[in-house]
């Protein structure tokens, strides 16, 4: 039967969704492709170690190796964390909010870079790890920072993330961008199934009713709002336990 979007949707059509979502942010990196990377990635790292432990190979040829050698590890582990991604894993562990910052910051690395952004991290150290799946923190961060960067084409692009403690039992992240800002007759829409402002075929409009339900079936919220200057402030709240 046809539902209309005020109908509450159900925790495994949810899940569904928020993993549809994730595949088509991967894009064609398929999680064969990854595992194809890593025994190539292995043979670079363990030739390059052997290398390194010769006698008598010369110091320009020690630095180049030695650099070989810390950019195939940078890879393998990019490689192991999007095997991570794409897993259907949904248990609960103590997650760290600000390595999980940094993991999806890391991995839209190429579209900061493409777009000639400049990011900024105002990270609390000090936080607690919170209890959750940690997929679902890394759809919720990369479902937000994709949106920044997709709103900062134009030159000049900054992206502000923060993380502090929120209340005695929360933490907090704020994701801000000096991108248009939301026109305010679309402000109130933005969360609802299938809104979206892109071209067809570049957004499908799930992105944020899918973070905020799967926020919300956490007991976390999110809230937006337009900064002065122009740009977007999304804050994300989320219960340590
Ligand atoms: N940081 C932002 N700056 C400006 N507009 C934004 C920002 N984030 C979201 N929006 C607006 O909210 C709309 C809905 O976002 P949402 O993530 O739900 O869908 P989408 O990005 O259009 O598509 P999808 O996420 O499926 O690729 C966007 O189309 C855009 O108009
Ligand atoms: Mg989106």
């Amino acid at each position: 039967m046809p539902r209309n979007n005020d109908e509450i949707i159900t925790t495994s059509e949810l899940r569904q969704l928020a993993y549809n979502e994730k595949m088509a942010e991967l894009g064609e990196i398929s999680a064969g492709v990854v595992h194809e990377l890593n025994a190539p990635l292995s043979v670079i790292i363990s030739a390059s170690q052997m290398i390194m432990r010769e006698e008598g190979v010369p110091l320009f040829v020690q630095e180049m190796i030695c650099r070989i050698n810390s950019e195939a590890q940078r890879l393998s582990q990019l490689a192991k964390g999007l095997l991570n991604f794409s897993s259907h894993d949904n248990s609960i562990t103590e997650v760290d909010l600000n390595y999980t910052i940094d993991f999806i910051l890391n991995f839209l690395n190429i579209e900061v870079a493409k777009r000639g952004i400049v990011v900024l991290k105002q990270l609390d150290h000090t936080l607690p790890f919170i209890l959750m799946d940690a997929n679902l923190l890394r759809q919720v961060l990369l479902n937000i920072i994709m949106n920044a960067l997709q709103a900062m084409e134009e030159q000049g692009g900054k992206l502000l993330v923060e993380s502090a403690m929120s209340a005695n039992d929360k933490v907090s992240f704020v994701i801000t961008d000096n991108g248009p800002g939301i026109p305010t007759d679309s402000i109130d829409r933005i969360f609802d199934r299938y809104f979206t402002t892109k071209k067809s075929g570049e957004g499908t409009g799930l992105g944020l009713f899918v973070t905020k339900n799967l926020l919300e079936s956490i007991g976390g919220n999110i809230s937006v709002a337009n900064r002065s200057g122009g740009g977007t402030s999304f804050t994300v709240t989320i219960p340590i336990q």
